[in-house]
């Protein structure tokens, strides 16, 4: 039917005779001539009906936006004065000689013209059209060519492709889990995967080496713009390997993709410990192509009379650091105030700054805690921070928890406000997680998963788990993190220790995770892995903040889908099949 896309004719087809199939995007009648654009997945081209073909005229003059129609006609140049330099095919036009209508369109329920905003929600819910418009369509064909380009890369390297089931049981990755009613055993219950863990481990222990898996995750928690309930990972896993040659398989990964979809050249990716991307940024994913970072300032500050400062300098859970912000002292007082919503909205007290007017002048500092702080402080931390005439310092004082997450929070937002960045790529590894943080009630967790390796044995994981660090990597491109991993525990006793310091004692670890310490008693290699979140790597490389984007048909963040309204009201005979009642009523 076809002979040619829309968009790849050129001006190398002069003279053809071709056949284009496609959507109507745009159809203009200049008083006998009629201009139709026709619409494919590769671009859009002009067509021109006349009346010396008057069926065909007749039939153009009938078609509106979004009728599927087949035009053939000879491809020819345009004139001088009606080429469109913003057009890929705006050298030339066909002059149609035959139309076919194969479908009518009734008006789209938004025009389909990419220059116009149109709300999230209606696109969503018309994301047939949506995904029409040729960004959308550019997004989702390059998201296909990265999948293709991560496949030949771990097939070049002898990975193997396998699927693991998605009804299931609990793979803890810290997220509730989808559960789904099993009609034939009642009262039981599947869980759809957080992510194919245990499965790529058991793969190990049957000695299949190298596995990867381009595998659906599904993770019922709160969602944000690079968040998705339903997501993709490439999955990795290989035995016999160690966490240098899974940093370099994946730095090597993250290299090709990037030379393929950007202009960045192949370079070592650096390296933090999660310990000094806390201290430098407050932050285990930071963006390093922001040239700011916090300084530590607790011994400067632990003996003023300022408590807001001296409280926290002196307790071992909280922390002070001051933000230099080169040239900052041009931000308003109104600019300031913003900040300090900004940062007063995630949980900060405040946020105290220096403005320097003048570093070599006694009175060149404007600040409101000037009054509260010794001269011999304040110079201190003018030096440590290497503050020059015009700059600004930022501090934030608490709970370490909260100072990192205004703080790194804060340097995010001057970044985007003042236009800070100064490179467009920066991947980078942080290593040597701990093996547990801290939750709200005081109970360790793992930061990763319970299966991760511990650094140093049975021994500092049994005598101090709050230090233990971890075999564990996490890969972050542009303050994202867009993959994460680690070695495995390969003894059921370390898996054992850990569960016990999880606080799952042993007949909850029989019942839940009883097939994984088996089959660690029944030869297991030692193996490790990683994932990566490629809906977040293809938002990245396609431009977009926007995970949903990339997304053919994502949810929205309250995991609703607008399109298929799913989730649904299910009938009471389903329900019954499943064994199950519903307490939910409408008035709650
Ligand atoms: P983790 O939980 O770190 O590790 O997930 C790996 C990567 O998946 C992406 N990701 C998400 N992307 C979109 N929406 C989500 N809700 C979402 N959650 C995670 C992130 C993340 O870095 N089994 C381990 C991997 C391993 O140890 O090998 C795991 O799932 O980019
Ligand atoms: P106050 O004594 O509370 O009026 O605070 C004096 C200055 O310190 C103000 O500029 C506040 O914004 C700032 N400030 C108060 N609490 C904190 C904090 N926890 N971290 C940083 N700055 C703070």
């Amino acid at each position: 039917m076809r002979t040619n896309y829309c968009g790849e004719i050129n001006t190398k087809h002069i003279g053809e005779t071709v056949t284009v199939c496609g959507w109507l995007h745009r159809r203009r009648d200049h008083g006998g001539v009629i201009f139709l654009d026709v619409r494919d997945k590769h671009g859009i081209i002009q067509t021109v009906f006349n009346p010396n073909h008057p069926k065909a005229f007749e039939i153009a003059d009938g078609c509106r936006s979004e009728f599927v129609i087949g035009i053939t006609g000879k491809v020819c140049a345009r004139s001088q004065e009606t080429v469109n330099t913003k057009m890929k095919t705006g050298e030339i036009e066909i002059i149609a000689e035959d139309i076919e209508v194969f479908s009518k369109a009734v008006t789209p329920q938004f025009p389909l013209d990419e220059h116009q905003d149109v709300n999230e929600d209606v696109r969503l819910k018309y994301r047939f059209l949506d995904l029409r418009r040729p960004e959308s369509q550019q997004r989702l064909i390059k998201r296909s060519k990265i999948v293709s380009s991560i496949r030949h890369y771990l097939e070049e390297n002898s990975f193997l492709e396998f699927e693991t089931p998605i009804l299931t049981k609990a793979t803890p990755e810290g997220a509730r889990d989808y559960l789904v009613p099993s009609r034939v055993n009642p009262g039981n219950f599947y869980a759809l995967p957080q992510s194919p863990q245990l499965f790529k481990q058991l793969l190990m222990i049957s000695g299949f080496d190298k596995y990867y898996q381009i595998a659906r995750c599904f993770r019922d928690e709160d969602l944000r713009a690079d968040r998705q309930p339903e997501f993709t990972q490439v999955d990795i896993e290989a035995s016999f390997i160690s966490q240098e040659e899974i940093i370099s398989l994946g730095s090597g990964m993250i290299n090709k993709l990037l030379e393929e979809f950007t202009n960045y050249s192949a370079q070592d990716i650096p390296r933090l410990t999660y310990a000094d991307a806390m201290e430098r940024f407050g932050s285990d994913k930071p963006d390093l192509r922001i040239p700011l970072e916090l300084c530590s300032i607790e011994e400067t500050v632990q003996n003023e009379e300022f408590k807001v400062f001296a409280d926290p300098a002196k307790d071992p859970d909280s922390r002070v650091v001051a933000l230099l912000i080169p040239g900052g002292n041009d931000l308003s007082r109104g600019q300031i105030d913003e900040y300090t919503n900004f940062v007063g909205k995630l949980g900060a007290k405040g946020l105290a700054y220096i403005k320097i007017n003048d570093i070599n002048s006694s009175d060149g500092l404007q600040s409101p805690i000037l009054k509260f702080l010794s001269e011999g402080c304040v110079q201190e931390i003018l030096n440590k921070t290497k503050a020059q005439t015009g700059d600004l310092i930022f501090f934030g004082a608490g709970a370490s928890d909260s100072v990192n997450l205004t703080m790194s929070s804060l340097i995010k937002k001057i970044a985007i406000d003042l236009n800070l960045y100064n490179k467009e790529w920066a991947p980078l590894w942080i290593v040597d997680f701990p093996m547990f943080e801290k939750n709200k009630e005081g109970n360790l967790t793992s930061l990763h998963h319970p299966f991760t390796l511990p650094v140093n044995g049975l021994s500092e994981l049994i005598g101090n788990p709050e230090n233990a660090l971890a075999f564990a990597y996490d890969i972050v491109l542009n303050g994202y993190e867009i993959g994460g991993g680690s070695l495995r525990v390969f003894d059921s006793e370390t898996q054992m220790e850990i569960f016990k310091i999880l606080n799952i004692n042993n007949d909850e670890a029989k019942e839940k995770f009883g097939f994984l310490l088996s089959a660690l008693e029944s030869g297991c290699p030692p193996h490790g892995g990683i994932a990566f979140g490629l809906d977040r790597i293809a938002m990245l490389l396609t431009g977009t903040q926007n995970i949903r984007d990339v997304i053919a048909f994502p949810k929205t963040q309250s995991a609703t889908c607008l399109l298929t309204e799913a989730p649904s009201h299910v009938s009471a005979l389903q329900l019954e099949e499943l064994w199950i009642e519903s307490t939910f009523s409408e008035d709650q």
